[in-house]
């Protein structure tokens, strides 16, 4: 593991089944920096874009399966997740919806199982239109039933991942750019192959021409999502 000069809050790290990486995430604040509804363009083209095409689309079969890998404490996957729910009862009632959230970090899969968080000022007024999935007892924010229902978590390191069911819409966000490029290439070709055929990646750090060659082509110019065709 090395820092990178320019970025000090970047480091470059060779990523191994025995690595020292699952105690460095663990201990270190910034890369396990996450927060709700964190990427306004990530929600706004789920919303307008993706779930309208994939849930729409001939061959789309309930439930919608979406995967947020490297998802911190929870609140990536939870935000996916209340989002996806409100489109699909507005848009599309009778689809069901599961959400996976994994984290090599096993202190931040357990706060995300219970799913309560302190309230941070900035993230209050993305939260508010879905204030009918959670609620808030001394000062602290609680996901609903539902919602603990609807979204999952598991401990794992997405380089040893194997998954039963392949993914509509698997997320990579923030997570890439800690890794070397041979290792980013290396773990999107195998995550590539868990989406099914007109699903979505959305992954930041590798370049379109690599995404092509893996049968994806980016959603639009100013955007992070790829569609598997
Ligand atoms: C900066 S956070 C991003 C969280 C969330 N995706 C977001 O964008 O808000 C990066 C997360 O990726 C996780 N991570 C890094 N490498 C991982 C790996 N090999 N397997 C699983 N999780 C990993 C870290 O533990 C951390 O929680």
């Amino acid at each position: 593991m090395k820092l990178n000069d320019e970025k000090s809050h970047i480091f470059e790290a060779e990523l191994g089944p025995d690595s020292q990486l699952q105690h460095f995430f663990k201990d270190n604040i910034v890369v396990i920096r996450t927060g709700f509804f964190r990427n306004r363009s990530l929600f706004r083209d789920l919303l307008t874009s993706v779930l309208p095409s994939i849930t729409g689309s001939k061959s789309f079969r309930s439930p919608l399966q979406i995967w947020s890998a490297g998802c911190s404490d929870g609140r990536e996957p939870y935000s996916i997740a209340m989002a996806s729910a409100d489109f699909l009862k507005k848009k599309r009632p009778g689809v069901k919806l599961s959400v996976l959230g994994s984290d090599i970090n096993e202190q931040q899969i357990q706060i995300a199982k219970k799913g309560e968080y302190s309230i941070i000022t900035a993230e209050q007024a993305a939260l508010e239109p879905y204030a009918h999935h959670y609620h808030i007892k001394d000062n602290k924010l609680q996901m609903g039933r539902a919602m603990l229902q609807t979204v999952s978590f598991k401990h794992e390191n997405i380089i040893e991942a194997r998954k039963a069911i392949p993914f509509h819409i698997l997320f990579l966000s923030n997570v890439l750019l800690y890794y070397e490029k041979e290792y980013r290439k290396n773990i999107v070709s195998r995550l590539a192959n868990l989406i099914l055929p007109g699903g979505c990646f959305y992954l930041e750090s590798v370049g379109g021409r690599f995404m092509r060659s893996l049968g994806f082509e980016r959603m639009n110019t100013e955007s992070h999502f790829y569609i598997k065709i």
